[in-house]
C-alpha cells in the first residue's frame, strides 16, 4: 500500500536517494531541506499531487514547529506513515588536544537532539499514520562495543546518543503500535562517506527500504540494524 513518508535532509546524498526510490515505488514523499530553493533535484522528483518540498532545519525549534504547523488539514494532522530522520553532519574532527567543545555540542545537537525534535513535533502526524514507523539513520560508528579509535568524538557520541534516544522512544511508543528503529546505511559514497566508500547510494537505500518494508513492531521495534537487516551491537 502506498505510504506517506517524510525524509529529512532529502536534498542530497542518502536522503535524495530515499526520495528517489520511494517515489519510484509509488509513495508520497514530503522531502525536507534546509534550503529548499537550492534543492533542484529533489524538487524535480516531488511532482505528485500530495508530494511536498518543505523547509526544515532539525537544529531549529522554529523551523520544526513551522513545519508541524503546515502539515495539517484544518485542525487535523496530515498522516505520515514513515518518518526517516536522515539529515545529519559528519561532525568536528580532532583528538583530545584539538577537541572543540562548542563543536562537540553542535554535533550532539544536530545528530541526536535534532531527530528527537522532529519526532516530537510530528508525533500527531505519525499517530495518524497507518504503519507508524520512525527510522533514524545512525551509524556503526555509534556502536560503543565497536569503538576502536579515530578522532570523531562528536559524530560517534551523537550517534550513540541517538541510539539510546531511539531505544527509549521505542519503549514509550510500544503500546501505540510504533516501530522505532536506528539503522546503519553501510559506508556509502556521499559527501559524508567520501569517494572511497564501497557502497553506492542506490545499493544502500534499496537495502534499507527492504528492511523497513519488512519491519514489524513485534520484531523490529527498538532495533539497531544495518542496511542488510543484520543486528549491530550497541
Ligand atoms: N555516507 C555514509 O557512509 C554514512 C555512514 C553511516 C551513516 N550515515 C548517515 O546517513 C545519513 C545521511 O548521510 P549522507 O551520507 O547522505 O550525508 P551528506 O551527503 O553529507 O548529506 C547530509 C544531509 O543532511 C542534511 N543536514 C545537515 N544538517 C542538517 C540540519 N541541521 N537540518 C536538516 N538537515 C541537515 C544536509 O543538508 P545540507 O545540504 O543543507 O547541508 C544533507 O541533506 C546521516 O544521518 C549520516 O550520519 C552515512
Amino acid at each position: 500500500m502506498p505510504k506517506t513518508v517524510l525524509v529529512t535532509g532529502a536534498n542530497r546524498g542518502l536522503g535524495l536517494e530515499f526520495a528517489r526510490q520511494l517515489k519510484k515505488a509509488g509513495h508520497t514523499v514530503i522531502g525536507t531541506a534546509r534550503h529548499p530553493d537550492d534543492a533542484i533535484e529533489l524538487g524535480e522528483l516531488l511532482v505528485g499531487d500530495d508530494d511536498r518540498l518543505e523547509q526544515l532545519d532539525v537544529d531549529s525549534d522554529d523551523s520544526v514547529k513551522a513545519l508541524a504547523g503546515k502539515l495539517k488539514d484544518g485542525d487535523k494532522p496530515i498522516a505520515i506513515d514513515l518518518l526517516i530522520n536522515n539529515g545529519a553532519v559528519g561532525g568536528h574532527k580532532g583528538t583530545l588536544p584539538e577537541l572543540d567543545m562548542d563543536g562537540l555540542i553542535e554535533d550532539l545537537r544536530i545528530n541526536a537532539v535534532g531527530p528527537m525534535r522532529v519526532t516530537k513535533h510530528l508525533l500527531p502526524n505519525l499517530r495518524a499514520g497507518s504503519t507508524k514507523q520512525i527510522v533514524s539513520i545512525s551509524s556503526q560508528l555509534g556502536s560503543i562495543t565497536n569503538a576502536n579509535g579515530g578522532s570523531s568524538y562528536g559524530y560517534r557520541s551523537s550517534k550513540a546518543a541517538l541510539n539510546m534516544l531511539n531505544k527509549h522512544l521505542s519503549v514509550e511508543l510500544k503500546d501505540d503500535g510504533f516501530t522505532c528503529m536506528v539503522m546503519h546505511p553501510g559506508w556509502v559514497q556521499t559527501r559524508m562517506g567520501g569517494d572511497q566508500a564501497p557502497l553506492t547510494p542506490p545499493e544502500s537505500i534499496a537495502g534499507m527500504l527492504r528492511v523497513i518494508e519488512g519491519a514489524k513492531p513485534e520484531t523490529h521495534n527498538g532495533a539497531f540494524l544495518d542496511y542488510k537487516g543484520e543486528t549491530l551491537p550497541w
